[in-house]
């Protein structure tokens, strides 16, 4: 059976005049590459259709589930944001109650919104070796489960954007005893599943939907994702519905047959590529963790550790996370995924070779070698308490971002009602969503943000006189 590449490529060879869309005719005007055009075709006779698949995406999309340890897949085009958003759509009915990581992303709370649903949350609790948080473990939801029977569906994350993994397999048996179906966020988790040596994928560890951004852990393109159905706990009918309501109706062809691709990369080379990821992370984790002096690194413990990401954290080294960052890209040449106050984090991937694992290691020692002769300045803002227990819930997050607000110094709001998100972001955890009562220790935990020099999303004003919409009294 042909892959979706091979077709695209052989119905291009035809020499067909496209009379119809898209608009460039497959000439690259002398700037779209000539290989992304040549394929960019759209539903014709042969390539099938992302929203009736019948031929070839229909069988891409087989053997996807196949390779990815599911009973059904879907290829988005629309990143993991769409497979969230329908996700939550499907398993939670209009009103109902999601008992959700409070650490979620954007997306989930967009589903919030859009489906005007009431969010429990599952908080996870402080990870000792640097400034995150750990994905909630059964314990929490197991309490979580009996305080909230009205709970339609439990979604976690994992792994985290910082790389750390739930106990997904305990946690779906825990939501199946009462009925209700998991979704894992597996966004950042689309290379598990394909190697023993790294954790299962929440997939084979029992998850009803799983949702996985090929685009971010894998070979593929931005924007390309994958969406699993293992059960029938969430109707698949549903979940197609809110597909074709959420994604575009004309997907892209290079983008799906970069998912494809990515996935035969995966099957034919992937656990030796993941063994060598490993291998490769442990050594420098090893190197780096006997050598720095100021830096540290979150340990490898087995199965919590994602080893695609190299968390530094520079609490007490007389920088911040974004001092750091800079440094590493402005002195090494070196991009890092994102920067809190207290933490680098640096992505690693199948399509990091030997050397590149080598430049970071020479990079990192030699800040940290700097750094440690330079330390009497202590910029340390101290952890940022991301998974700070949520304030009052006065009303649902759509009654508040529907409403009526007006802007009010984020100092005096204290006891006012939020009208919108405030999310350090990246990682995107929110301070506050809307229809929460602002307290003194989410005003405390915006200011430290801003003092450290990280924008805080969703406030207006400037960074020394902020403004918070709340609703209006
Ligand atoms: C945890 C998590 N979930 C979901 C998403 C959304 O993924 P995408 O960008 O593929 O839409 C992100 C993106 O950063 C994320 O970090």
């Amino acid at each position: 059976m042909k892959t979706l590449y091979e077709e695209l490529v052989s119905y291009s060879d035809q020499n067909i005049l496209p009379c119809h869309m898209p608009g460039h005719k497959r000439k690259s005007f002398g700037f779209l590459p000539e290989d992304f055009v040549a394929l960019d075709v759209t539903e014709v006779e042969g390539t099938d259709n992302l929203h009736d698949p019948q031929g070839i995406l229909k069988a891409a999309m087989e053997r996807a589930a196949g390779l990815c340890h599911a009973r059904e897949t879907y290829f988005l085009v629309n990143g993991s944001t769409v497979g969230i958003l329908a996700a939550v759509s499907a398993a939670v009915p209009e009103g109902g109650t999601l008992l959700c990581a409070r650490a979620s992303h954007k997306s989930v709370y967009h589903a919030i919104y859009l489906r005007g649903l009431k969010a429990e949350y599952l908080y996870g609790r402080p990870c000792e070796a640097a400034d995150l948080t750990e994905p909630p473990e059964p314990e929490e939801l197991a309490e979580a489960l009996e305080r909230c029977p009205q709970a339609k569906a439990v979604l976690i994350t994992s792994p985290t954007y910082e790389g750390r993994i739930a106990k997904v397999r305990e946690l779906a048996q825990l939501a199946h005893a009462h009925g209700l179906p998991l979704i894992v966020d597996e966004a950042h988790g689309a290379h598990l599943g394909w190697s023993k040596s790294f954790p299962e994928s929440a997939c084979e560890a029992g998850a009803d939907l799983v949702i996985q951004s090929t685009h971010k852990t894998l070979p593929a393109p931005t924007q390309t994702a994958l969406l699993h159905r293992n059960s029938d706990r969430v109707d698949a009918e549903k979940l197609r519905r809110f597909l074709r309501i959420y994604e575009t109706s004309s997907p892209s062809y290079p983008l799906m047959a970069g998912i494809d691709n990515a996935l035969h990369v995966m099957e034919t080379e992937g656990a030796r590529l993941l063994e060598d990821l490993k291998e490769r992370y442990l050594s420098l984790l090893g190197d780096l963790q006997r050598e720095c002096r100021t830096l540290r690194f979150v340990p490898f413990a087995e199965g919590r550790q994602d080893p695609g990401k190299l968390v530094i954290s520079c609490a007490g080294s007389g920088v911040t996370g974004r001092e750091l960052a800079r440094i590493l890209r402005r002195e090494y040449g070196i991009e890092t995924e994102m920067s809190m106050p207290t933490l680098v984090l640096a992505m690693l991937t199948v399509a990091d070779d030997a050397e590149d694992f080598q430049r970071l290691k020479k990079a990192i020692l030699a800040v940290d070698g700097k750094l440690s002769e330079n330390k009497e300045k202590d910029t340390d803002a101290g952890p940022l308490a991301t998974c700070a227990p949520a304030p009052e819930a006065v009303c649902t997050i759509r009654e508040a971002w529907d409403a009526q607000m007006q802007e009010s110094p984020l100092a005096e709001a204290s006891g006012k009602i939020s009208g919108s998100f405030l999310y350090l972001y990246p990682p995107g955890t929110p301070i506050l969503v809307p229809g929460e009562r602002v307290g003194e220790a989410q005003i405390r935990t915006v200011e430290r943000c801003l003092a450290a020099g990280y924008e805080v999303h969703g406030l207006g004003g400037s960074a020394k006189d902020p403004l918070v919409s709340v609703l209006r009294a």
